[in-house]
C-alpha cells in the first residue's frame, strides 16, 4: 500500500529529500514492545484471546510466526486485530532461526515454562548495544525452582528449562531490567504461591503486559511500581479482548521529527504522561509542547527562535528512554552550543554517530557520553541504519537536511515503525522506499 514498486524482500533504502517542515496530524500505532510481550504472554493462556491496536510491523509478524511454530492458531481479523488460540500448542521448543530474529523471543521462556512446565529456547538475537545478557531472567527462573537456568547449563546456545514445578519466590533484580521483569512476571502467574519482584522495571509496556494477564485471569499487583506481587493461579481462562497501549517511542520519534524540521505537528493517540521525559527536555530547549488528553502538539513560536543546548541522561522509566536516545541526539545537533547525552542503560549505543557525521553532525563520543556540538544544517548523505532507533534518528536528520539522503537497511526501521512512509508523507515529507543493490553483510535485529 505504501509503495507498490518496491520489493521489500530485496534490500531497500528510504530516499528522503529534506528541508520540508512537517505539518499536520498523525496517529500513533500500538506499542511494539507491549505487543511483543503480550503476544508471547498469550501463549500461556488457557483459552483464546483477541488483541486490538496491534502494530502492523515486521517484529510483530515474527512473534506471530513464532506462536504459529509452537502450534497456536493466529487469525488476522483486520490489520490491527488478531485472535490467538494457544490451546493447540503442541511443543515447548523454539530453537529455529525465527527466535534469533527478535530479542523479545526470550519471553517465550517464561510463557512456555508457565504453559508446558518446560521451555527449550534458542538464545535471542538483538542489536549490538554492547553486552545484552539474560542472566537476570535465568536467575529469576532458578529462584522459582526451574532446572537448567544456570549459565553453565546452556547447551549450544539453547536454554533448556524444566519446572518441577515452579513455585513463588522473592526475586530481587540487581539491575532494573524490562525483559527480566516481564519474564519473571510471566513465569510467576502460574507458579504455586506468591512471587515478589523487587526493583522491578516500571516501563509502560510492563503495566500493559500485566493488565493483559490480569484480564486473562492472572493476579498481578503493583506493575508500574518497583515491587510487583503475583499470586500464582493454575488456570488462565482467557476469552477476552485486549487493546494494546500506544507506542511511546514512535510518538517521541515523531515529536522529534516535527521539532528538527521546525514544523507544527499534532500527534494523536498517545499517552502524554509517557512522553513527559521528552516533553520536559524539549520545553527546556525552547520548543512549544501543547498537551491534550491523548495528543501532543509540537511547534516553535517562530522558526528563528533560539534552540537551547541541554544535557540528557537515559535511565529506566520514568527516566529518559534509551530508545529515544539516538533521535534526541539529532535534536541536540540543532541546538546552539554544546549539549551532552549520557547513555546510562546500554554499554554501546552510539554506533550511529559516524553515520550522523556523514550528514554533518559534530559529535564526540567518550565512553558512554556524547558531546554534541550544534550545527546550522544537516546535509543529505547515504547512510546505514545500524539498528532500529539509530535508523529512526537518521530519518529525523534526513528530514531536516539540505538535499537528498539514502538510508540503507531501512528494513530495520520498518521493524518498529508502522507505515512510516505513509505517515511522514501525510505530514508533507518527501520520502519513499527504493530498492538498492545487495548488501554483503547479514541483517540482524535491533
Ligand atoms: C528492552 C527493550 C529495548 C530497550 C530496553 C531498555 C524490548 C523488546 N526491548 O530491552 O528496546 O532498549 O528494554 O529500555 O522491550 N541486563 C543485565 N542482565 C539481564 C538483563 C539485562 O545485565 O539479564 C542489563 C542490560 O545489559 C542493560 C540493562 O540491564 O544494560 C537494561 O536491559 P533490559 O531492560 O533488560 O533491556 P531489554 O529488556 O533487553
Amino acid at each position: 500500500m505504501e509503495d507498490n514498486n518496491v520489493n521489500r524482500s530485496k534490500p531497500y533504502a528510504y530516499e528522503i529529500e529534506g528541508g520540508v517542515p512537517l505539518r499536520g496530524d498523525i496517529d500513533i500505532s500500538g506499542s511494539k514492545n507491549a505487543a511483543l510481550g503480550i503476544i508471547a504472554a498469550s501463549v500461556m493462556v488457557d483459552g483464546p484471546c483477541t488483541l486490538e491496536n496491534v502494530p502492523d510491523i515486521s517484529d510483530v509478524k515474527v512473534m506471530f510466526d513464532l506462536c504459529r511454530s509452537l502450534g497456536a492458531i493466529v487469525d488476522e481479523i483486520d490489520t490491527h486485530t488478531f485472535r490467538i488460540d494457544p490451546t493447540t500448542i503442541n511443543t515447548y521448543k523454539a530453537s529455529g532461526p525465527l527466535v534469533s530474529k527478535i530479542r523479545a523471543s526470550y519471553y517465550l521462556m517464561g510463557a512456555l515454562l508457565a504453559r508446558c512446565g518446560k521451555a527449550s529456547i534458542r538464545l535471542p538475537g538483538g542489536c549490538d548495544f554492547g553486552q545484552r545478557p539474560i542472566d537476570l531472567h535465568l536467575k529469576a527462573f532458578q529462584l522459582m525452582g526451574a532446572k537448567g537456568a544456570r549459565p553453565s547449563e546452556i547447551n549450544s546456545g539453547i536454554v533448556n528449562l524444566t519446572a518441577e514445578p515452579l513455585h513463588g519466590a522473592k526475586i530481587y533484580l540487581d539491575i532494573v531490567s524490562v525483559g527480566a521483569t516481564i519474564n519473571a512476571m510471566l513465569a510467576a502467574c502460574k507458579a504455586e504461591g506468591r512471587t515478589e519482584i523487587i526493583n522491578a522495571a516500571k516501563e509502560p509496556h510492563i503495566v500493559d503486559v500485566a493488565n493483559f494477564l490480569n484480564s486473562m485471569g492472572a493476579h498481578i499487583k503493583g506493575a508500574g511500581t518497583d515491587i510487583i506481587k503475583i499470586t500464582g493461579v493454575p488456570f488462565l481462562p482467557g476469552n477476552f479482548t485486549y487493546s494494546i497501549i500506544p507506542d511511546q517511542i514512535e510518538a517521541g520519534t515523531y515529536m522529534i521529527a516535527a521539532a528538527v524540521t521546525k514544523g507544527d505537528v499534532t500527534i494523536h493517540n498517545l499517552i502524554p504522561t509517557h512522553m513527559e521525559p521528552l516533553s520536559a527536555k524539549m520545553r527546556e530547549m525552547g520548543y512549544q509542547i501543547e498537551e491534550g488528553d491523548e495528543s501532543i502538539r509540537v511547534y516553535l513560536n517562530d522558526p528563528s527562535d533560539e534552540i537551547y543546548s541541554t544535557s540528557v541522561k537515559t535511565s529506566p522509566y520514568p527516566g529518559f528512554p534509551t530508545d529515544l536516545q539516538p533521535q534526541t541526539v539529532v535534536l541536540l545537533c540543532s541546538a546552539e552550543g554544546q549539549s551532552r547525552m549520557h547513555e546510562n542503560v546500554w554499554q554501546n549505543r552510539f554506533q550511529y554517530v559516524p553515520e550522523l557525521a556523514k550528514m554533518g553532525a559534530n559529535i564526540n563520543v567518550y565512553e558512554r557520553i556524547a558531546w554534541v556540538n550544534g550545527i546550522t544544517r544537516f546535509m543529505g548523505a547515504t547512510v546505514e541504519a545500524t539498528d532500529l532507533r539509530a535508523g529512526a534518528a537518521l530519518v529525523c536528520a534526513a528530514l531536516a537536511a539540505d538535499g537528498t539522503s539514502y538510508i540503507n537497511h531501512a528494513n530495520r526501521i520498518d521493524r518498529g515503525y508502522e507505515h512510516i512512509v505513509q505517515k511522514l508523507t501525510s505530514l508533507g515529507a518527501k520520502i519513499k522506499r527504493v530498492n538498492i543493490e545487495e548488501y554483503s553483510e547479514e541483517d540482524t535485529e535491533a
